[in-house]
């Protein structure tokens, strides 16, 4: 049967395939298709009720940027440009892009200026998300602007009688206070009416897993986690429990009790589970490893070793299908589509695995979904509500969360210390942040950065959070040197911060304990304030740093406020619950500071690494 449904052209920015959930959710099919692809035959069907071009991670100046034929807004459907795809369907009509004069990451405010469908219900102000470093300057024949920004005077235009929109801002994602009225908006322009529901989804998802598995049975890797969890109830209610076993891995890099609340928790759900111990294996492989990109490498081949021996022993390749519950960010992020850029290599996603699923010998039950999604299909399953609520953990572990150094590196800081800044202007000549010697992963205009953070100077408990953020966003956005801004929550030596060491270190075993405890306390914490449920997730973050000597670790706090990881913004706790938890972390003398991470994603990505 085929539905009347919105094609998204994958113009490469990790935000398509979350415009494709988000029409989903307004029970609207969405497909996605290579711009390459979108010949004037195609989007001719009458199906096809409208065109949103979708961000992208490159300039539309790139010799070999991704491009779709400019004949197909000619078709009389509505057309919806976001970010690349705004300046693509500019560009390609005639109006000029040019580099902005500001790279705008993070949180805008978005000023309507001319009454059209798409802002309808949405308010003559409102915060929207950027992520771009070009613009639209000149607009083609026909068009006008319909809303603007501080920094960016076209954000928002349209050609009334063709029903072309095109818009700087990312619609798609939870941070933009409007933007699902902005999507809903656009289906309304598109006069769709609305019949995909996600039982349909479920019913068709159910087809293709039987298929691919057909009379074979399936080993499920297993982590405790919402994805795992939910995959398995998943299999198990299409396959029957029988035919599904859970393999679980202990790599030595869980938080303290995960294994036991593993096997308890998947046993009560009726698992068939088995649990390999191969914490020496997945440590020893990581000895003296110190890049981001080799760790994860290293930690999803361990995966492959770990299991394949496990296979070995039991024979039993032929029978069984192998089963991981990859979700959609981490195909995403990976550079898992034709145009997207690689931000990091998911675990799921290193090279050996992403052969097995090539062979078809993977199978990924719920790698359509994002988090929140996932959810739903748990509830819909009927597990217990603590799992399906459960904050994600990554599946290389506390492996992406301790940070490593190769070599040793020390900076002094001006005879002032840290000091204070009251108010931050862009002309002023002295930085207001300090540069840590180590640098985390961040997403900046859809594609990844590997930079410093900066540890702002700051006065003593002046601030909020959201503040605080507001400021870590300017700041990103105006120096490129940083991706991320901390402040320091509490410290193991006294005075101000004069010296800062980074010491040569990998992932061990004694900095695997140190960081169980440190997140151990943040856990208890949550629970026991009862606000476990008002964040999202929790990192908390490994960096060998040394302030002034002192310790030879430092903890970093990243609270998250999120619906599906694709933007996030930081955890607003209450301050005593902050200083509560660095207090009992720094307990531990081997800590030397406590810092906060005050960064929204992007421009920093929810991990460190
Ligand atoms: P980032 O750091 O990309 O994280 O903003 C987005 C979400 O994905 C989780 N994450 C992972 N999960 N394997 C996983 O299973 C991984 O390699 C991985 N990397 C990041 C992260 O915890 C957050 O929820």
């Amino acid at each position: 049967m085929s539905h009347e449904k919105i094609v998204i052209l994958d113009f490469g920015g990790q935000y398509a395939h979350l415009i494709a959930s988000r029409i989903r959710r307004q029970n609207v099919l969405a497909e996605i298709l290579e711009p390459e692809a979108a010949s004037v035959a195609l989007m001719s069907d009458v199906n096809i009720k409208g065109i949103i071009l979708s961000g992208g991670p490159q300039s539309v100046f790139d010799a070999d940027s991704p491009k779709c034929d400019p004949a197909i807004f000619n078709l009389g459907k509505p057309v919806l440009g976001i970010c690349y795809g705004h300046q693509f369907l500019n560009n390609s009509l005639g109006g000029e892009v040019t580099p902005g004069k500001i790279k705008e990451y993070g949180r805008a405010e978005l000023e309507v200026i001319a009454h059209c469908t798409l802002f309808e219900d949405i308010p003559e102000k409102s915060v929207f998300w950027m992520s771009h470093g070009d613009e639209v300057t000149q607009l083609p024949e026909g068009f006008e602007v319909c809303g603007r920004t501080d920094d960016c005077g076209h954000a928002a235009v349209w050609h009334e009688s063709k029903n072309l929109y095109g818009i700087q801002f990312h619609p798609e994602v939870t941070h933009s206070e409007f933007g699902g009225q902005v999507l809903k908006n656009f289906l309304k322009i598109c006069e769709v009416s609305g019949d995909w529901t996600i039982e349909k989804f479920f019913e068709e998802e159910k087809q293709k897993i039987m298929e691919a598995v057909g009379d074979k049975n399936v080993f499920l890797f297993v982590s405790g986690g919402v994805d795992s969890s939910v995959s398995f109830a998943f299999l198990s209610q299409i396959l029957g429990a029988d035919r599904v076993k859970g393999l679980f891995v202990d790599t030595g890099m869980l938080r303290q009790g995960e294994v036991d609340f593993v096997e308890t928790s998947l046993k009560a759900i009726g698992a068939d589970l088995t649990t390999l111990r191969s914490a020496d294996q997945f440590l020893g492989n990581l000895k003296d490893v110190y890049e981001p990109e080799k760790k994860r490498e290293i930690i999803g081949h361990t995966f492959l070793d770990v299991q394949h021996e496990f296979f070995s022993h039991h024979d039993l390749h032929d029978d069984w299908v192998l089963a991981q519950g990859t979700i959609y960010p981490d195909t995403i992020e990976t550079g898992g589509t034709k145009h997207a850029a690689k931000i990091k290599t998911h675990h799921n996603r290193a090279p050996a695995v992403q052969k097995l699923i090539d062979e078809g010998k993977i199978i990924e039950p719920i790698k359509e979904l994002y988090k929140d999604e996932v959810r739903a299909l748990g509830e819909f399953l009927g597990l217990p509500h603590e799992l399906v609520w459960r904050h994600p953990f990554p599946g290389p572990g506390l492996g992406v969360r301790i940070l490593c150094n190769e070599a040793d590196e020390k900076i002094d800081i001006a005879p002032q210390g840290l000091g204070e800044i009251q108010a931050f202007t862009m002309q002023e000549k002295k930085k207001p942040f300090v540069v840590l010697p180590i640098k985390s992963v961040g997403v900046q205009g859809d594609g990844r950065s590997y930079r410093h953070p900066g540890l702002l100077r700051m006065g003593n408990g002046e601030w909020g959070i959201g503040k605080m953020e507001k400021l870590a966003t300017k700041l990103i956005n105006h120096y490129r040197q940083i991706n991320r801004c901390v402040v320091m929550l509490g410290q193991n030596f006294e005075g101000s911060v004069k010296q800062i060491t980074a010491h040569k270190t990998c992932v061990s075993s004694d900095r695997v304990a140190i960081l169980q405890r440190a997140d151990h306390i943040v856990t208890e914490t949550l629970i026991d304030q009862n606000l476990y449920s008002d964040v999202w997730q929790f990192p908390t973050v490994l960096l060998p740093l040394s302030f002034n000597d002192s310790g030879r670790e430092t903890i970093v706090l990243r609270p998250i406020d999120s619906i599906d990881a694709m933007s996030a913004s930081v955890g607003k706790l209450p301050e005593s619950f902050f200083q509560e938890v660095a207090e009992k972390i720094l307990e531990d003398t081997s800590i030397s500071a406590v810092l906060l991470d005050v960064t929204s994603k992007p421009p920093g990505t929810i991990e460190w690494e």
